[in-house]
């Protein structure tokens, strides 16, 4: 019998599940790259085939990605996404991500064939209440890759979806494709100033008046999620922020990934990798 390490990665189409860690949700797994391309001049689409475990991922957790280096130097720690699409009738979870240093312009180089060492899913994602019928997301840049899923958690949840999808430019709107399956896109844009805070506010004001805004959720823009807060405490909207900070483990111990937060009058330090990513958004203090 072949010798077993409690750390050895587990191997998407190679490995069985284990039994002793079945109680364990989160994993190191080598995961086939099935594709890898380019959606426009800035972010790349990956596609993985994924074990039982990653697929169990939800909407707003994220994956720690060990991104091969792009040059001849080593790259150091792991890079959090958060889960763009999952895709459990075929095996495959995907990624939307932006190339902006090291770690992502490696990322970019992974081919169809290669393997990629991913740990997951982790952290806290986006919960649906059962009474909410309609719901807004709003949402800029990178973040609009970890709203994203908020379609599908609707879709399966009979819920009806306004997405706020904020971009420099018209091509740099994504994910619109998912959430006009379940619901109304609206982009709004840099090129002609229909991004600006006071255009948003009045969408979402008519969107409040409709009755079309039982929960907000939001991620990628200070402004914008200062204005969320903001229309949320007034009209008494529950709503849910997702954070992105710089992170090293991404499971708890380091402290890396630490921000302030605001609960009853008080400060308060909280770990973005375990507490969140996913926070209350009246608790969530800008930057
Ligand atoms: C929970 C979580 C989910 C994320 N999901 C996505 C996603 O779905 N798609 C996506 O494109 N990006 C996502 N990010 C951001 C992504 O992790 C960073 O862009 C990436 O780590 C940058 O690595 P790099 O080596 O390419 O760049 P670096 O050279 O490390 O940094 C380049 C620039 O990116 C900034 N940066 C570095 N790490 C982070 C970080 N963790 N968060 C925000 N900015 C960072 C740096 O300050 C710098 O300005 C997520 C971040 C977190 C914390
Ligand atoms: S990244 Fe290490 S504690 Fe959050």
């Amino acid at each position: 019998m072949g010798e077993v390490f409690a750390s050895a990665p587990f191997v998407v189409g190679k490995s069985e599940p284990s039994p002793i860690d079945s109680h364990i949700p989160a994993e190191e797994a080598l995961c086939p790259v099935l594709a890898n391309d380019w959606v426009n001049d800035e972010y790349k689409h990956m596609v993985l085939a994924a074990s039982a475990k990653a697929l169990a991922v939800n909407p707003g957790q994220f994956f720690n990605l060990l991104c091969p280096s792009p040059d001849a130097g080593e790259l150091w720690l792991r890079r959090p996404q958060s889960v763009y699409r999952i895709d459990r009738a075929n095996g495959r979870i995907e990624f939307l991500y932006k190339c902006v240093g090291r770690g992502t312009h490696g990322l970019a180089t992974a081919k169809p064939g290669d393997t990629l060492n991913i740990v997951g899913p982790l952290g806290v994602g986006f919960h649906l209440d059962p009474a909410w019928k309609n719901i807004v997301v709003l949402g800029r840049g990178v973040g609009l890759a970890t709203l994203a899923p908020i379609s599908q958690l609707a879709g399966e949840n009979g819920v009806g979806v306004t997405a706020i999808l904020s971009a420099r430019s018209r091509d740099l709107v994504m994910a619109d494709d998912l959430f006009a399956k379940v619901g109304t896109v609206v982009p709004v844009l840099d090129a002609d100033r229909s991004s600006d805070v006071a255009n948003v506010e009045r969408i979402i004001e008519g969107l409040i008046s409709a009755k079309l805004a039982d929960a907000f959720f939001t991620c990628g823009s200070n402004r914008l999620m200062q204005l969320m807060k903001r229309l949320g405490k007034a009209r008494g909207i529950p709503g849910q922020v997702a954070m992105e900070q710089v992170m090293a483990c991404g499971l708890g111990p380091c402290y890396v990934c630490v921000r302030t937060f605001e609960v009853n009058g008080k400060k308060e330090l909280r770990r973005v990798c375990i507490e969140g990513p996913v926070f209350d958004l009246q608790e969530a203090v800008g930057w």
